[in-house]
């Protein structure tokens, strides 16, 4: 059997081969996925994708954990990342560990992700000290929607280039062992992962991140409004809704089941 991949290996990667991330939510995606990553996300954006919550503001810890371990389940090669959800972890360093003690717990990821920059440094530090690996997630934050007024790219301005350029060496000095970096303006996104030792995954970021992830939804083309920063590999949505048509024909017309698909009475063989 493949050992699967490990934390260290993926900290190895800065400035090597690309680190492929894809997020998934659930076993069967994450077997199909596993075989082509090294890293698995089971991103709060499954508040979205899979429950039609308009922000990841009201996902919840139960739901990671439970489609968290159907991924560490469905999956055997890559490292599984598990998002803290919004109100699980930014009180203090206290909460955020007993939050991912329990998502390590319940779920058997070998990481967590949690966003911000330079404010969640001390938490990174304390958990990373502890046995929890963490991938830290900087430039745009979706949990942060309310205060930040959207998800429009960030570093425009040079007070905010700088703000998040900075947050990126506190996170990165405070023990993260990879940075999601995530809708910013290009050169950001090149210039921190220059200025950091841990590899840097972007999103909306610069084809000179170390790796690249994107909500696997997105790239398969099942959303009909996605950012910029996608692209699809895919048109699912048309191909799912063709196949709903078929079927609904064929149940219509009484053209399924046929012989194909029904039990016949066979004799009992001894
Ligand atoms: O929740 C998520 O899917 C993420 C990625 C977009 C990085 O955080
Ligand atoms: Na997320």
């Amino acid at each position: 059997p493949i050992r699967r991949l490990t934390v260290p290996a993926i900290a190895a990667r800065k400035g090597g081969d690309p680190i492929v991330m894809l997020t998934a939510y659930t076993a069967r995606m994450a077997q199909i996925f596993d075989r082509h990553c090294d890293m698995l996300l089971v991103g709060d954006s499954l508040g979205q994708v899979i429950y039609g919550l308009d922000t990841t503001v009201h996902v919840t810890l139960e739901m990671m954990c439970a489609h968290g371990a159907a991924v560490v389940r469905g999956s055997y090669h890559a490292v599984v990342v598990v998002d803290l959800p919004f109100g699980s972890y930014e009180a203090s360093p206290q909460q955020a560990f007993e939050t991912a003690a329990r998502v390590m717990k319940e779920t058997g990821a070998a990481a967590v992700k949690l966003e911000g920059g330079a404010v969640m440094a001390e938490t990174i530090t304390f958990l990373s000290q502890r046995g929890i690996p963490v991938v830290a997630h900087i430039g745009l934050t979706p949990q942060a929607v309310n205060a930040l007024g959207g998800y429009g790219a960030r570093g425009r301005s040079e007070a905010e280039y700088e703000k998040i350029l900075g947050d990126a060496r506190a996170v990165d000095a405070a023990g993260a062992f990879a940075m999601v970096v995530e809708g910013v303006v290009e050169p950001l996104g090149r210039a921190i992962t220059a200025a950091v030792k841990c590899p840097t995954i972007g999103i909306g970021a610069s084809p000179a991140c170390d790796g690249q992830v994107l909500v696997a939804e997105d790239m398969l083309g099942l959303f009909e409004r996605t950012p910029r920063f996608v692209r699809r590999f895919d048109d699912l949505a048309a191909r799912i809704n063709d196949a709903a048509a078929q079927y609904a024909a064929a149940v219509r017309d009484r053209s399924f089941p046929d012989a194909d698909q029904l039990y016949a009475i066979k004799p009992a063989v001894k």
